[in-house]
């Protein structure tokens, strides 16, 4: 029998050689930053690019040779890696949150719990509360089960190897640069989308391969029929980023500073950033979260949907 060599994929040379670059505009970033925000970001951002090129060789060197199998004795091989890792980063996310929501709620009653410290003030915590219980204990919640719905409903692998875990660990990676942030007062000022244009960036790239690995599943999916809660997940991440993309227009004073202007100006931008915080409330916390009940509430009850066609018209 021919032994199989070992060589690196496309999708793992082509994810470490972007981080490889990540890096060193990081790197760059950090050496010229024009403010102590942008220097600690572009620290962190280098780090965890750094962290994620040893992830990817670790995960290289583990692996057999030759393609993952897509099927293992005639079932399908899941990737549930991400998905643990999302689950785990959801619980530790939600406790956070909530704590800083008891500390929120005592600084209402308490207000000598705002410490006198910029850091510790009502005006930075609450938002870290709101976008942590939100964004980081929510979020980490529709990504992982929307990955193991998009699977188990389609009986096919996930599309990629490196790319779901790209898009939880990066996912994770925004979470730690816009909370942070919101810490050291870096913020857009505008409601559940404070980070920054650089957070908001590197957000649109992670978004983009969710969308990509969403899409990538449903296209190899074993199923003839697309299950409704792939509808919904799948427009969850297409509106998210529409919102995010319309209400976060903005121009960086400078490339190595953290501050930037929003595009839009007065009133326009009064509409535009509730345009965006009505409808994430509809298509985050709503859309996204409707994929997670038709898949698991009747998953958990044992019975199919009431009715299917009722299903399709809700959606
Ligand atoms: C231990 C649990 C929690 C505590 C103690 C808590 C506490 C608070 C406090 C004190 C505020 C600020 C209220 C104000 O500004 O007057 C707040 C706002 C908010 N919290 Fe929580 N919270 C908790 C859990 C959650 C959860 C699970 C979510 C959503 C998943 C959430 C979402 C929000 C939102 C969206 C706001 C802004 C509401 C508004 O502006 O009307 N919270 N929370």
């Amino acid at each position: 029998m021919a032994v199989q060599t070992k060589s690196l994929t496309l999708e793992e040379g082509g994810f470490a050689a972007f981080l490889v670059l990540l890096a060193l505009v990081c790197i760059l970033i950090a050496a010229k930053a024009v403010d102590g925000v942008m220097q600690f970001h572009a620290a962190i951002g280098a780090v965890f690019s750094v962290l994620g090129i040893y992830l990817i060789f670790r995960g290289y060197s583990n692996r057999p040779a030759g393609p993952i199998p897509q099927e293992i004795d005639g079932r399908p091989n899941y990737q549930y890696g991400p998905i643990k890792f999302g689950i785990l980063a959801a619980v530790f996310w939600g406790v956070a949150g909530f704590l800083i929501g008891d500390y929120v709620a005592f600084e209402l009653a308490f207000p000598a719990l705002n410490l006198d410290l910029p850091w510790t003030n009502f005006g930075r915590l609450r938002p870290l509360h709101t976008s942590a219980v939100i964004f980081a204990f929510g979020g980490n919640v529709l990504l992982a089960t929307s990955l193991y719905v998009v699977q188990r409903t389609n009986r096919t692998r996930v599309f990629g190897t490196v790319a779901p875990w790209f898009v939880i660990l990066g996912y994770n990676a925004f979470i730690v640069i816009a909370g942070t942030g919101y810490l050291l007062g870096a913020t857009h000022g505008k409601e559940y989308a404070e980070p920054e244009w650089y957070s908001d960036l590197w957000l649109t790239v992670v978004w983009v391969m969710y969308l990509l690995v969403y899409l990538g599943t449903l296209i190899k999916r074993k199923e003839s029929h697309i299950y409704v809660a792939n509808w919904f997940y799948l427009s969850f991440i297409v509106t998210i980023a529409m919102l995010h993309l319309g209400n976060n227009v903005s121009l960086p004073v400078s490339v190595f500073g953290s501050k930037s202007y929003i595009a839009w100006s007065g009133v326009q931008d009064a509409m535009t950033q509730w345009w965006y915080g009505h409808n994430a409330v509809g298509f985050f916390l709503t859309a996204g979260f409707l994929g997670l009940m038709y898949y698991f509430i009747p998953k958990r009850a044992g019975r199919p949907v009431y009715s299917y066609r009722l299903s399709i018209v809700h959606f």
